[in-house]
């Protein structure tokens, strides 16, 4: 097993109070599989994801813990981290392409990188060159500013670079929700090509476009206001999904595949709860067409198939 991760909360402090952000997450990610992590603007992705590697000052570590490859990462503590970061657990962050310092050269950029890690540029050179190449681009790359890279050339750009260490786990974050939609399938096959050739063991890709993970995951985890609400492989959360607002994201896609090519984005009525203090029970109950007097409890994260796990007491198995 790659990652486990165990009633992981993060919360952001307002002056309001804590925003409840990541409010319980257990799941894993075993060894080469592709993780995705879809749900709503605002439901918890990037919270998630940046929890594995980077709290920020505003972010709260409140409970829960973070296995990778059978040590336990310390992330509550920022120094602690510096020794897995880059290393076992990267990540490219939602609008990393943008974040792309436009003073400096491609490589000087990676040059430096690498060695406030500790690492030689001279001595990685020739593997970042042959990376480059698998990727398509030129070697000429590294003598050129972010500036004058298309999106999809700056992407697949910070694909390499925070890949260069063959970390354990890559999480990336939005990583194609910039692109036009043929740079979006290049992308992502890219993705799953650094996974074949081992330069990743298992990844977390980030999106609320579900038609990226479905070319790309081998599952998917669908988060809900904070929480987690399904996890199973890829095919089964779009054939067979058991949570009511997965079956209510799936079908509001305009296209997965060629099941749902007929089918008008209908959106999801109503919207979520605040995260700053949201109402006791299931998150979703102000939405579900399925609601009934147990959903003012909260329903446990349960595994109904060996790897399929729902929130929901509707579902059989979840001890309604
Ligand atoms: N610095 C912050 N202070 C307070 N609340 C925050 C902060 N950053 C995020 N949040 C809140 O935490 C929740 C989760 O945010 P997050 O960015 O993880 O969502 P997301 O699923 O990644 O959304 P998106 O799809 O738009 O990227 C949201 O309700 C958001 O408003
Ligand atoms: S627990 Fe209740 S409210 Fe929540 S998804 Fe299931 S049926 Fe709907
Ligand atoms: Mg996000």
């Amino acid at each position: 097993m790659s990652l486990q991760v165990s009633d992981l909360r993060v919360y952001y402090r307002s002056l309001a109070g804590d925003v409840q952000a990541l409010d319980g997450a257990t799941f894993s990610i075993a060894d080469k599989e592709i993780m995705g992590l879809a749900g709503e603007s605002g439901c918890g992705k990037s919270t998630l994801g940046n929890s594995l590697i980077r709290l920020d000052g505003r972010m709260k570590y409140v409970a829960g813990s973070v296995t990778l490859d059978g040590n336990k990462l310390p992330i509550w503590d920022q120094k602690g981290m510096n020794e897995f970061r880059f290393r076992d657990v990267s990540v490219i962050p939602q609008y990393a392409m943008s974040a792309m310092n436009p003073t400096r050269k491609i490589g000087k950029m990676t040059g430096e990188l690498l060695e406030s890690r500790g690492e030689s540029y001279q001595d990685i050179k020739p593997e970042l060159l042959r990376r480059l190449d698998l990727v398509g681009l030129s070697q000429d790359v590294l003598n050129r500013y972010p500036i004058e890279l298309s999106g999809g050339m700056k992407q697949r750009m910070v694909m390499v670079i925070s890949t260069l260490l063959n970390p354990s786990l890559l999480i990336a974050d939005e990583i194609t929700s910039a692109l036009d939609v043929s740079t979006q399938r290049a992308v992502a096959e890219t993705l799953v090509s650094f996974r074949d050739h081992g330069f990743v063991k298992s990844m977390m890709v980030i999106t609320h476009d579900l038609s990226i993970l479905y070319q790309t995951a081998d599952s998917i985890l669908v988060m809900y206001a904070g929480k987690l609400a399904e996890k199973a492989p890829t095919a089964t959360i779009i054939d067979k999904p058991r949570h009511p607002y997965t079956k209510m994201l799936i079908s509001s896609l305009p296209e997965v595949g060629i099941r749902y090519a007929n089918k008008k984005l209908a959106g999801i009525p109503g919207s979520p709860p605040a995260l700053l203090n949201p109402p006791a029970g299931c998150r979703f109950r102000a939405r579900c067409p399925l609601a009934f007097e147990k959903c003012v409890e909260e329903p446990p994260f349960v595994q109904i198939a060996p790897d399929h796990s729902v929130a929901c007491w509707k579902v059989p198995g979840s001890n309604a």
